[in-house]
């Protein structure tokens, strides 16, 4: 049995700030068909947990990656052509900003990416197949600074306990952020959740430009205001 957090509620009925207009399709209509699909539309959590094949019907077999809050969109843009042979499922729970990204990455007609209009939290937790998943990216997530919010950042000793889960035997959490309580607030739940990770030198990706940590928007706006980032990965320990 599972319920809706009141911070995480249905993506299709909350309202500000998740509904709130930034003009980010410039008035052009942003079309998601045949890559975009929404938590409402998925089968009921209860009938059963589901893997790449879902998502990736025609290519069932190849290593699945998920990013946790895709914004626009820049990091699959960017990362999924580098790697043909890898499926990428982005989520992102702003619905103009999974609109956005969904209709841009449509447009690059890439046949191994997927966007889901969902709390990633909520998918991963009462969705995801054990052992399914190859990497989690989670790249400059919201920090939500006040005490009484933390319990709303993606990083909690249940959803490391849930990413472990997914994780195939050594897979991998990667984590960037520029947020230094948010920083703090990692290494203490990295320290804390050291049984279940081992804590490994974090690689850019091949799409990172030169001198960039990951290369999504939030870095290249972070790093024009001369901001500095912090990076881990986590290898998912035992079998
Ligand atoms: C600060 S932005 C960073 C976007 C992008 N990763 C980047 O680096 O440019 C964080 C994004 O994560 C999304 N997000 C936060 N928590 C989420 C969750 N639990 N499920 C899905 N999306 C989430 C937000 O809506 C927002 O678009």
């Amino acid at each position: 049995m599972f319920h809706f957090y009141p911070w995480r509620c249905d993506p299709l009925r909350c309202g500000y700030p998740r509904a709130m207009s930034f003009g980010l399709g410039h008035g052009r209509e942003l079309v998601v068909a045949g890559i975009g699909r929404s938590q409402r539309e998925l089968p009921p959590a209860e009938s059963g947990r589901l893997g790449p094949s879902y998502f990736f019907p025609g290519r069932p077999d190849s290593p699945f990656e998920l990013e946790i809050g895709s914004g626009k969109g820049t990091f699959l843009l960017q990362e999924a052509p580098k790697h043909p042979d890898v499926n990428f499922l982005g989520i992102e729970y702003a619905g103009e900003f999974y609109r956005y990204a969904a209709d841009r990455l449509r447009r690059a007609a890439m046949p191994n990416v997927q966007m889901l209009y969902a709390d990633a939290v909520e998918f991963v937790t009462h969705w995801l197949q054990d052992g399914c998943c190859s990497v989690v990216h989670l790249y400059f997530s919201d920090p939500w600074p006040k005490a009484r919010h933390h319990k709303r950042r993606v990083v909690q000793d249940a959803t490391l306990a849930q990413f472990h889960r997914v994780l195939r035997p050594g897979g991998e959490l990667r984590l960037v952020t520029d947020h230094d309580a948010l920083w703090a607030w990692y290494e203490d739940h990295i320290s804390r959740n050291a049984h279940l990770f081992d804590r490994v030198e974090f690689e850019r990706p091949a799409s990172a430009s030169e001198g960039e940590v990951v290369g999504t928007n939030f870095e290249r706006k972070y790093r024009r205001e001369g901001r500095p980032f912090h990076a881990a990965t986590l290898r998912r320990r035992g079998m």
